[in-house]
């Protein structure tokens, strides 16, 4: 038999689709689209205030500026003034005043009205009015989470999960247990500072339609919050997105308000109309990761095993609902991490604050519960003086017993010990670990840290019925393929593993299969691309089509060289040919006798003998169920492992530090794409390390202006914050579970690798106090806050000399 001229590009380290693209600036995104003769800019007015009552709005004078066509209020909405994605709480532009009362403003950035003008400075300008525009009457805010949680304030119901093994229950858990430990442990948000901001290009079309482009990773959701607003059946709305500059979570939900505004005043004026936020507006206007606030508990053995775990987990949750609630959800439900905890109580909380709406962000809640245990596990091992590493193994998941979840599921794919043997082994801890004890006795200044974390992640959506997809595949009659499915791409690489699993199916080099823009007309009802699902769902959709496809032409195969039809192209070998026998490998299609042909020449065929050559295909992940009420089921399909190593170097003077080393050593299952892999893994873990380390929000105590809203203030990791020596790795092991070719989803659970640079700081800061001390360090630990841990260790140690 002939072997395939060309290998399948399936699990090949190939560039993403479009590199040539990205660097070399070519790569449009929505603002790189033409615009219309005759296109207009919105621009949108923020409230001053955290919070106030508005009574009125000086219309007039904002028409009078130069270049000003229209100004828009909610009233303006021919349909409900309603963008929230899962509780309807949420305005698209603030409740206005009414013949009811005054209108409300609920935090400072707000949008209130949006100007429309000639151009984008215009609209602008008009919109920096909104101080001298507005009468508002200040109430008071509340900005603390805390003080929201003693309120009782919430923008969903509390949220409780427990489960114990013990008699006495989870108090008694803790209470008959050895030791016992208590703490707070505060963690901030974090903004995701997609390159490419929030915008919208409303285009008026044919009979009152509409057509948005739109930077969303939720083109559905779009198209449907926009035909709400506007009173139109969805089928009049279409949405489109070609590519993100990132999207992080950020543009699931909060890509709405910007397409709902740039639509209305498209529909009103019959005039294109663009929306594009400057930074500073992006980061007033759109909320981010929560920052918790934790209470916790812990009863724990000599050899630091949790006996039992109380913790109370109160979230940001800004003046809306918005995602909270799942977030909230996946915060519980990977408080576990990769630990056997027999008896845990969790409260859960979404604090109301005058603040912009926290919404998703890589990890959803996820990464803030994990990273609570770990720095739980962090204390016991500190005091019982054991190295931490060793308290973790002594928790981890068992592989037969002990390994159901405090929510119900069991957990069937567990290989945490060996990732983890693997990865001691490869990053040499334990030599790492002594050298760096001598280093720190010699050093007063310099003072040394390691952590190794694991990560447990689970992949679906918590929801079930957010987990499916859909697609479309076209075979075109030169042989080349276009694709179109559900998911957006915003450089995690989606687009090109699909392709290449659509390739593999069909036997083509990756060259001939292209995916095209996102498209609510191509393939409707679809999901966000989010929870890392995007390949799992999308893939096996397309895969679907693909296969649908090829069981035509090689019915068409085995016709032909079954000899029912001959043709020139086709070697005929004589004899039967089965359409199973057919395979699609190298650009050609094989029969089991040495018969080929061209795919490109089957397709010629193909259409002549009027055989449909393109076809949808669907995917619904099996086997998922979840009881809200209970919290518990089996809401995940498996679970993506991983763990990390990182070792720095703190200047107990200044705060300053350096990451020296990182190893992570991560499970993707069986690699798409192992250069996207690593890809997304080093992408994850350094944006965790910024959440971590260095990236702060501060809103003003008093005004609750946000005052960290531009790169000026707030920082983010830059290529020079990337460890000095930095290894990754795939760890080799195919998925258990039926997922596309075996493969894991990548995209948040990477980002949990950062807890080992946390980590690994507290472990340097206790370097400077007392044995067993617990440096009082909150997350972000950016140099302040380890300066003052460090002072707070360096204070207890004198403490204890001078006793
Ligand atoms: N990678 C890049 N380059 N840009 C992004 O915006 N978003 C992350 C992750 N990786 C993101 C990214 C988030 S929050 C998710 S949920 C996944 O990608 C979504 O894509 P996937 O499901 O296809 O992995
Ligand atoms: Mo990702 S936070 O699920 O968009």
């Amino acid at each position: 038999m002939d072997a395939p001229a060309l290998r399948s590009p399936l699990g090949q380290s190939l560039p993403h689709e479009s590199a040539h693209l990205h660097v070399s600036g070519r790569a449009a995104y929505t603002d790189d689209i033409p615009e219309p003769v005759g296109t207009l800019h919105a621009a949108l007015g923020l409230s001053p205030v955290a919070h106030g009552r508005w009574l009125g709005i000086d219309l007039d004078a904002l028409r009078a500026l130069a270049g000003v066509v229209a100004v828009y209020t909610a009233a303006d909405f021919p349909g409900p003034n309603d963008c929230g994605a899962i509780v309807h709480d949420e305005p698209i532009l603030a409740e206005p005043p009414s013949a009811a009362g005054p209108g409300t403003l609920r935090y400072l950035g707000q949008p209130v009205f949006a100007v429309i003008a000639t151009d984008r400075m215009a609209a602008r300008r008009a919109a920096a009015h909104a101080k001298q525009v507005l009468r508002i009457e200040p109430l008071p805010a509340v900005l603390d989470v805390r003080a929201a949680h003693t309120a009782g304030d919430y923008v969903v119901p509390p949220m409780h999960l427990s489960r114990s093994h013990h008699p006495g229950g989870v108090a008694g858990a803790i209470h008959g247990a050895a030791h016992r430990l208590e703490g707070r442990f505060s963690l901030g948000g974090q903004e995701q500072f997609y390159l490419e901001g929030q915008i919208a290009l409303a285009l008026p079309q044919d009979d009152g339609g509409l057509l948005v482009h739109c930077s969303t990773q939720h083109p559905s959701e779009m198209q449907a919050v926009v035909a709400h607003a506007l009173a139109l059946p969805t089928h009049q709305v279409q949405v489109m997105c070609r590519r993100m500059g990132g999207g992080f979570g950020g543009k699931e939900s909060q890509s709405a308000p910007f397409a709902c505004v740039a639509a209305l005043a498209a529909q009103r004026l019959e005039r294109p109309v663009k929306l594009r936020l400057d930074r500073d507006d992006d980061f007033l206007i759109t909320g981010r990761r929560h920052g918790f606030e934790f209470d916790w508990e812990v009863g724990f053995d000599a050899e630091g095993r949790i006996q039992g775990l109380d913790v109370s987990l109160i979230g940001h949750a800004g003046h809306s609902a918005d995602l909270s609630g799942p977030v909230l959800t996946r915060a519980l439900c990977h408080i576990d991490n990769a630990y056997w905890l027999p008896n845990v109580a969790l409260n859960g909380y979404m604090a109301r604050t005058h603040t912009q709406s926290n919404t998703a962000f890589r990890g959803f809640g996820g990464p803030q519960g994990a990273l609570l245990t770990e720095v739980v596990l962090d204390h016991i091992a500190r005091h019982l003086g054991l190295d931490a590493l060793a308290v973790r193994q002594a928790n981890w998941y068992g592989v037969e017993t002990q390994n159901v979840t405090p929510y119900g599921q069991t957990v069937r794919d567990n290989v945490i010990a060996p990732l983890t043997a693997q990865l001691i082994d490869q990053s040499a801890y334990h030599a790492r670990r002594a050298a760096l004890q001598a280093f720190n006795d010699a050093s007063p200044i310099l003072k040394k840290g390691l952590a190794l974390t694991p990560v447990k992640f689970g992949i679906a959506f918590n929801v079930n019925h957010f987990n499916q997809a859909g697609a479309l595949v076209h075979v075109y009659q030169d042989g080349s393929v276009l694709v179109n499915h559900g998911g957006t791409e915003m450089g995690q690489g989606v687009n090109t593993k699909v392709a290449q699993v659509v390739a593999h199916e069909l036997g083509l080099p990756l060259s001939r299969v292209r995916c095209s823009a996102t498209d609510t007309s191509k393939v409707a009802n679809t999901s966000a691309t989010a929870a890392s699902t995007g390949s799992d769902l999308n893939g096996k959709a397309a895969q679907d089509a693909a296969r649908q496809i090829t069981q035509r032409l090689a019915q068409l195969a085995a016709d032909l060289w079954g000899g029912a039809v001959r043709a020139e192209q086709v070697r005929f070998a004589g004899g039967a040919v089965r359409a199973e026998q057919v395979r699609f490998a190298g650009g050609a299609v094989h029969g089991p006798d040495g018969q080929s042909i061209a795919f490109s020449a089957l397709v010629q065929k193909a259409y002549v003998a009027r055989v449909q050559l393109w076809s949808d295909g669907f995917y619904a992940t099996p086997g998922l169920s979840w009881d809200r009420s209970t919290l518990s089921g089996h809401p995940f399909h498996y679970f993506a492992y991983g763990a990390a190593v990182s070792e720095v170097l703190l200047d107990t003077l200044t705060g300053e530090w350096r990451l020296l080393r990182s190893d992570l050593l991560h499970d993707v299952g069986r690699s798409l794409n192992p250069a996207i892999d690593i890809g997304q893994i080093e992408g994850g873990f350094i944006q965790g390390m910024g959440w971590l380390t260095s990236e702060e929000l501060v809103w003003h105590p008093r005004s609750g202006a946000l005052l960290t809203h531009a790169p000026s203030t707030y920082k983010i990791p830059t290529a020079n914050d990337a460890p000095a020596v930095w290894h990754t790795a795939l760890f080799d092991n195919a998925n258990v579970e039926d997922s596309i070719h075996r493969s894991k989803a990548v995209g948040e659970p990477p980002l949990l690798l950062a807890f080992s640079v946390f980590l690994a700081l507290r472990d340097a800061v206790a370097a400077c106090g007392p044995a067993g001390c617990q440096p009082p360090l909150r997350a972000p630990a950016t140099p302040e806050a380890l300066l003052m841990a460090v002072e707070a260790v360096q204070a207890q140690r004198n403490a204890t000399a001078a006793a």
